[in-house]
């Protein structure tokens, strides 16, 4: 197994990204800096807004000086939000579930790739969503175009209900994630490992915050521990948040590893598989078309 020992993470604040780091730096004694727009007791932490360019630049500084030298061994790209609809703008003019879920992790990994050690894991966290064939009823990705999620009020095509193009906004950010992984599995210079990570169905987190009152009520309620055994008769993917920030902590610190080929990790009833993606997620060229467009939207040159 690898020793990690220094790890850097998105989404550590809440959810099941809140247990994933607990477990890294508790039971996986890493050196784990926190990502985060807010301090959390008992984890370091450097601000971080990922609905703002400039602040992920600023974090991948402040990363680069926390690591003094030293080589990065993990990095963790699980913050994510699921919002009402489609209309919210960034102060950088991008849709706001594109820009925190995707765009702002795309250049945080492009900032940070230079430092990852010779044995280094990516962890992205994707949803079975970006699947039509595992999406729970949300709208699939029609397309993985970077300037049309940006700015959806150009494209033909979009969702006209404003609940629906909200979810298209979540579930297109997440079928970015499983490409996003893709391309680094054949960049060079990228992380020996990466894996796009699905934690399954798990009620009861802060996703749901920026819904409707009874969509919230209902996420919490249906997260209640003692549901979830009934719960899983209905629904196979559904997992607690201890459960699925227990496989992120896992995969990063290489205790679970991917099978040759698989990048695509999904965790149903509380165990670990590496199924196929969705069609649009093994497209090597649409891989290759999100990154350099995901460059131009932030302003990157190599
Ligand atoms: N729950 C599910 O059923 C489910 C299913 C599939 C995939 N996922 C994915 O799993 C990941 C974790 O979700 P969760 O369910 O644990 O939700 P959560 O409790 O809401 O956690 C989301 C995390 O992202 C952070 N975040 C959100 N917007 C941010 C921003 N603008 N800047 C910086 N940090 C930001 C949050 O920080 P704050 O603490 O400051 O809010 C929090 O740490 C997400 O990527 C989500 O899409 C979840």
């Amino acid at each position: 197994m690898r020793t990690v020992r220094t790890v850097v993470m998105t989404g550590g604040t809440s959810g099941l990204g809140a247990v994933a780091a607990q477990r890294l730096t508790r039971e996986g004694g890493v050196r784990l800096l926190l990502g985060a727009r807010r301090e959390t007791a008992g984890a370091e932490t450097s601000p971080l807004h990922l609905d703002q360019l400039a602040s992920v630049r600023e974090f991948a500084d402040a990363v680069h000086r926390w690591l003094d030298g030293a080589a990065l061994d993990g990095l963790v790209l699980n913050a994510g939000t699921l919002r009402a609809d489609a209309d919210g703008r960034t102060v950088d003019g991008v849709e706001t579930t594109f820009a925190v879920n995707h765009l702002a992790h795309h250049l945080l990994l492009r900032l940070l790739l230079p430092a990852l050690s010779t044995r280094a894991v990516a962890v992205l966290t994707t949803s079975g969503t970006h699947d039509p064939a595992t999406g729970a009823g949300l709208p699939p990705p029609r397309h993985a175009d970077a300037g049309l999620l940006a700015h959806p009020e150009r494209d033909p095509g979009r969702e006209r209900s404003p609940r629906r193009a909200g979810q298209h906004a979540y579930t297109a950010s997440k079928l970015c994630a499983l490409l996003t992984v893709r391309r680094l599995t054949h960049l060079p210079g990228g992380p020996p490992t990466a894996i796009a990570f699905c934690p399954g169905q798990v009620f009861g987190t802060g996703l749901a915050g920026q819904l409707p009152l009874r969509s919230r009520v209902a996420w919490s309620v249906l997260g209640h521990p003692l549901l979830r055994r009934p719960l899983r008769r209905l629904e196979p993917a559904l997992n607690g948040a201890e459960e699925a920030g227990a496989a992120l902590a896992d995969l990063t610190l290489g205790r679970l590893t991917p099978p040759p080929g698989r990048c695509y990790a999904a965790l149903r009833s509380g165990v670990l598989s590496w199924p196929d993606p969705s069609a649009p997620a093994r497209d090597d060229q649409l891989a290759q078309a999100l990154w350099d467009d995901s460059d131009r939207l932030v302003g990157y040159r190599s």
